[in-house]
């Protein structure tokens, strides 16, 4: 979603604004002076990669040897990125390499479950429609095998699961949203709008021509921003999760502004609660630190908490009572989290597992699973200055046994990244003593683990944490473990560190990491610099020269790895990044990290962010999401009119990329 909106104009769908006032120093105020002069040489990022490619061999500057045993023979090894890259271009259509196929799939508005409701093209559709079709602006993806919690990896039939991250109110009906005096007056309207949202579980099946088709299946499933769900973990039944709703602080309702996604390695889907604080509304003068940490507002998004009765008025967060069990002064501290979701049980409860933290979510991505020891995943704080964090289960991962509960009981850490090259896991644990320390030192306390959950940015504060250029989407790469991830620009970035090293990042860059020891679980870590994005004048590839008109890009944000080591890059520029420039609209690439290749794969509508990548395991079939074609459109005006073309209402939806001869992608 777009960057820089204001949040105060209702209707905006832009990403919050910056929240973090802490003055943990940017790690340029710890660099050495020798490492100063080379980040600072050369206008920054050439030194800062040549810099850092010292400390890490396979950084940017310097390609890896090609996969183990090829370097033996006496020709060059296969490339794997055998295709011509796409130009950049501002088509309203989808583009992709000779050869290749892309077909529109489940757009906003396909019926999945209930009644079948069939989509009215002028926005008509009732909100309870809604809640029997597929939601609007598609994100996060996952294809699970139908028999994926057996263990199985059939290609032809499976459950598609992707998150629906918000709304375009103007095209979502007739004419728009209805205001009275400013205000939203609609029942309706809002419960459409909430029902919009979430997540969508649709079984899919591909037939004996290759094509694939939903089914009218009793595990389809509409999980909204109103569905029923249970708060797990150190959290759970916090004084600081009370409602109305809930006066234990056990349960709430819905998943909003859900974003990247996450899976287990047992077969549950995650979905990830971003740029949620919007939604909520507190007309309070002072505001507790969890919700001005967050960048809670006297005026929400989209309106919601205007409307009288229960369902609408938990959006207002404003205390009306004595006790925060009889308002909602504590809703907004139900959103923030990852939500699991067993896509295989219709009837399941999603739950939200606090022990991974409560901030902007981007999604969540495991390192790979052995059995016997803890899981660890990795979650990025997608807002300007915030931080990277890492879950350690207390468990240990059983094949076969081990479940959700793995996500209840662990420790969380956030990153910081030394100039040195290295860096350090931050434990957010009371029971730390470094933790207690820093705490103290910061004249900052706790009252529980709970609460350093619910005010996870505040602790990573306190620990000193390494202020980010807006952290998207994670990925492991299958072929030695580093991981990667977007950082998709920060044009609120005024000092430069080794890890974020433009002021003002207009592009964004990728950056990865390697646990020490080989021990995802451990407390230190080496980094680099894959890539800074941006144009040919300001950019270095993954080959550590420059980007060309095949592989210039900005404002990287999706980011996924296939099997064979390939990782997908997705854009999510906006505004004039979009409009005008070199970059043309909304992208996806290939990159070869062993070998620096890195070649554009497809562009995608105008006004699209191309996101949410997931393949069938023999990779025949791959899934992207194009989200928010025509941004900025009314029913009046049409920015778009993707995928239905001329004179309709432009929706997102999947995209089914098969070659045309139906062999394996790549
Ligand atoms: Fe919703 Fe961070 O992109
Ligand atoms: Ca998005
Ligand atoms: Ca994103
Ligand atoms: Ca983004």
């Amino acid at each position: 979603m777009s960057q820089n909106n204001d949040n105060s104009v209702l209707f905006g769908n832009g990403d919050e604004l910056p929240s973090n006032a802490s003055d943990n120093p940017h790690i340029n105020q710890l660099i050495d002076g020798v490492g100063r002069r080379q980040v600072l040489a050369a206008g920054a990022a050439l030194g800062t990669l040549a810099f850092l490619g010292s400390v890490m061999p396979g950084a940017a500057v310097a390609a890896e040897p090609a996969a183990k045993g090829l370097e033996k023979l006496h020709f060059r090894p296969r490339s794997k990125l055998p295709f011509t890259a796409i130009a950049t271009n501002r088509l309203d259509s989808i583009s992709v390499p000779t050869g290749y196929r892309a077909t529109p799939f489940i757009p906003w508005g396909t019926p999945i479950t209930g009644n079948y409701p069939a989509y009215l093209s002028d926005g008509s559709n009732s909100a309870q429609d809604q809640a029997e079709q597929l939601g609007m602006h598609h994100d996060g993806m996952h294809f699970f095998p139908i028999d994926a919690q057996r263990g199985g990896k059939k290609s032809d039939h499976g459950l598609l699961v992707l998150n629906h991250e918000y709304i375009d109110a103007p095209l979502l009906h007739p004419n728009g949203p209805t205001l009275v005096a400013g205000k939203r007056s609609s029942a309706e309207e809002v419960r459409k709008e909430i029902n919009a949202h979430g997540v969508s579980v649709v079984e899919v099946r591909r037939g004996l021509n290759g094509e694939w088709a939903v089914l009218p299946s009793a595990r389809n499933r509409r999980i909204t921003g109103a569905t029923p769900m249970q708060i797990s973990g150190p959290a759970r039944g916090h004084a600081l999760l009370k409602t109305r709703y809930s006066p234990k602080g056990t349960a709430t309702r819905g998943t909003l502004n859900n974003c990247s996604h996450g899976f287990t390695p047992w077969g549950t889907y995650l979905t990830c609660e971003e740029n949620w604080a919007g939604y909520f509304a507190s007309r309070d003068t002072d505001l507790p630190r969890e919700l001005s940490r967050y960048g809670l507002r006297s005026s929400s998004r989209y309106g919601w908490d205007h409307l009288k009765g229960d369902e609408f008025e938990r959006f207002d967060a404003t205390r009306t009572t004595t006790t925060a069990s009889a308002d909602y002064r504590n809703e907004p501290n139900h959103f923030g989290w990852i939500v699991e979701i067993d896509p295989f049980a219709p009837e399941s409860v999603p739950v939200k597992r606090t022990a991974l933290g409560r901030f902007a979510h981007e999604g969540l991505v495991f390192a790979p699973v052995k059995s016997g020891r803890p899981v660890v995943c990795y979650s990025g704080d997608d807002s300007q200055n915030e931080y990277i964090y890492k879950y350690v289960s207390r468990d240990k991962y059983r094949p076969g046994r081990s479940n959700g509960r793995l996500l209840d009981e662990g420790t969380l850490y956030v990153a910081r990244f030394d100039a040195s090259g290295k860096g350090e896991w931050l434990a957010l644990d009371i029971y730390d003593k470094k933790f207690q320390q820093a705490c103290k030192a910061a004249g900052v306390s706790f009252a529980d683990q709970g609460e350093v959950l619910i005010n996870t940015r505040l602790a990573a504060d306190v620990v000193g944490a390494t202020k980010m250029d807006r952290p998207e989407w994670g990925a492991v790469n299958p072929d030695n473990g580093e991981v990667y991830f977007t950082l998709t620009n920060n044009s609120a970035r005024t000092s430069v560190d080794a890890a974020n090293p433009r002021p003002a990042n207009a592009f964004g860059h990728i950056i990865r990491w390697r646990e020490l020891c080989k021990d995802y679980a451990g407390r230190q870590f080496a980094w680099s610099l894959f890539m800074l994005a941006g144009p040919e004048a300001d950019s270095i590839g993954p080959n550590g020269k420059p980007l060309t008109a095949d592989n210039r890009l900005a404002s990287p944000d999706g980011l996924w790895f296939d099997e064979e080591g390939r990782l997908w890059i997705q854009t999510d520029m906006s505004g004039s990044q979009l409009s005008s420039g070199p970059f043309g609209n909304n992208q996806m690439l290939v990159a070869e990290p062993r070998t620096g290749e890195l070649k554009r794969f497809l562009v995608g509508p105008v006004g699209a962010e191309v996101t949410g990548i997931t393949a069938t395991p023999d990779f025949r079939t791959l899934f992207v999401n194009i989200q928010h074609p025509g941004e900025g459109s009314t029913a009046t005006n049409l920015l778009s009119t993707w995928p239905d073309g001329p004179g309709q209402r432009p929706r997102s939806a999947t995209v089914i990329i098969t070659r045309e001869d139906g062999r394996r992608l790549l």
